[in-house]
């Protein structure tokens, strides 16, 4: 075994596995820039006030930030989300309103490393600051289902819950801590003691002793102000336009503490439930001011990549297509590979050749195994006539055919109809 390894928890992704991901990557910016969202890179660490604002009470800030000091005293953090840096670059940089805002970008929690669940982990995201409409919502949530459906996956579930605002949670707080104060023997060890700190952390609980008791709990659904209850039916009423099926599930909560009213989750009942999550959001009206800016209400979700690329698996869609070139161009003489490669290219075809000075019989063994359609061959016979021979690879019946050098990006580009 080698010394260094990648850290527990991490993962190299290699070709052609990471050919699956710069195409998922590809499809979700269309997605989303189809729709004018752009794109936002941020740092990949922030003070680490910035996420201690978003989650003290949540396992993602308390027990998994990767947080250090840096050379000069500054207490910096590795972003463990996505969220918390759009919203501090817009309240930095204020850009117009509406901001619509995509990102590919690592996250870290130090988390116990299983399958599909790492230590640094990738996600594509949005966020929107500056409307409260719940058709925005719907669009958002659309975006994420839009992003499944482009890669195949038939099996997703959407889970729906709306968490209030400021006006009806409290009351809802007040309900659900009475309920749990009154079956807390019966709570995991953890939450027995946690209900003061943050009751809607129990919902979230998978530990069957919780789950037995949030079963019966009370619903914030049930508890909705007229406001809350308006937006969430709208939510309802425009998924079913657009016809995406979706399940209500009161005690999704979220692993974060700023989602206010409508809260989501991507499910692929094709994995592990422990990691079958793969998307997730919702809005957070004020996370905007927490963060230092103006009322300013907002909304954005998560998807894992790699969860995403695991439910495919499950699936059996979205393979990794293999990289081919168009061309291979088998050189005898050392003298045309160099130039002709490079015209090739330069002129939008995909060429490949061999280094080394290889045999022939060696360099069709490379072409054949590089996909192309053809080879290009250079000789010294053809080299001294200033020609090279077109030879087909893939048993198409066509015939090898003697083009002029200075003709072959012509002919090579319209017999493999590049355009
Ligand atoms: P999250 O649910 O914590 O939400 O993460 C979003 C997605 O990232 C999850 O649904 C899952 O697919 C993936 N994910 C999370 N942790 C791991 C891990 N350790 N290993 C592999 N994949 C993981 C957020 O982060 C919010 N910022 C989402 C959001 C955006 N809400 C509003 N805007």
């Amino acid at each position: 075994m080698p010394e260094f390894q990648a850290p527990v928890g991490t993962r190299d992704v290699l070709p052609p596995e990471s050919a699956r991901w710069e195409r998922l990557i590809g499809l979700f910016a269309g997605r989303v820039g189809r729709a004018g969202y752009g794109l936002v890179v941020s740092p990949m660490f922030e003070d680490v006030g910035v996420f201690e604002r978003v989650g003290e009470a949540t396992d993602v800030v308390r027990k998994e930030m990767y947080d250090f000091e840096d050379k000069g005293g500054r207490h910096l953090a590795l972003r463990p989300e996505g969220t918390a840096s759009v919203v501090r670059a817009w309240v930095q940089h204020r850009p117009t309103l509406p901001f619509k805002a995509w990102y590919a970008a690592p996250s870290f929690r130090y988390e116990r490393p299983q399958a599909g669940r790492y230590r640094q982990h990738h996600q594509l995201g949005v966020e929107v600051l500056g409307s409260a409409d719940p058709d925005l919502d719907v669009e958002v949530i659309a975006l994420g289902w839009g992003l499944y459906d482009d890669v195949g996956l038939s099996r997703v579930r959407l889970l729906l819950n709306s968490l209030g605002d400021a006006t009806c949670r409290p009351g809802y707080l007040d309900a659900l801590k009475t309920y749990l104060l009154e079956h807390r023997d019966k709570l995991c060890d953890e939450h027995k003691t946690r209900i003061d700190d943050n009751p809607l952390r129990v919902l979230d609980c998978k530990r069957p002793a919780c789950v037995g008791v949030t079963e019966r709990a009370p619903r914030m659904v049930d508890h909705l102000c007229d406001e809350c209850a308006a937006h969430f039916d709208r939510v309802k009423s425009g998924l079913g336009e657009l016809g995406i099926a979706y399940d209500i599930e009161p005690r999704l909560v979220r692993g974060l503490d700023y989602y206010t009213r409508t809260t989501f989750e991507f499910q692929a009942p094709a994995l592990e439930s422990a990691q079958n999550g793969i998307g997730g959001g919702g809005r957070y009206d004020g996370l905007a001011e927490q963060l230092g800016g103006p009322p300013t209400p907002g909304i954005g979700f998560g998807i894992g990549i790699e969860r995403v690329l695991l439910a495919c698996d499950a699936e059996g869609v979205f393979a990794a297509p293999t990289a081919t070139a168009d061309v291979f161009v088998v050189d005898v003489t050392g003298e045309a590979a160099l130039k002709l490669v490079q015209e090739l290219r330069n002129a939008g075809v995909a060429a490949d050749r061999a280094f080394g000075g290889r045999s022939m019989k060696a360099q069709f063994k490379l072409a054949d195994r590089s996909g192309a359609q053809v080879a290009v061959v250079v000789g010294p016979d053809e080299l001294d006539r200033g020609i090279a021979k077109v030879r087909p690879l893939r048993g198409t019946g066509e015939e090898e055919e003697e083009v002029k050098l200075e003709e072959l990006v012509d002919h090579v580009k319209k017999r493999l109809g590049t355009p």
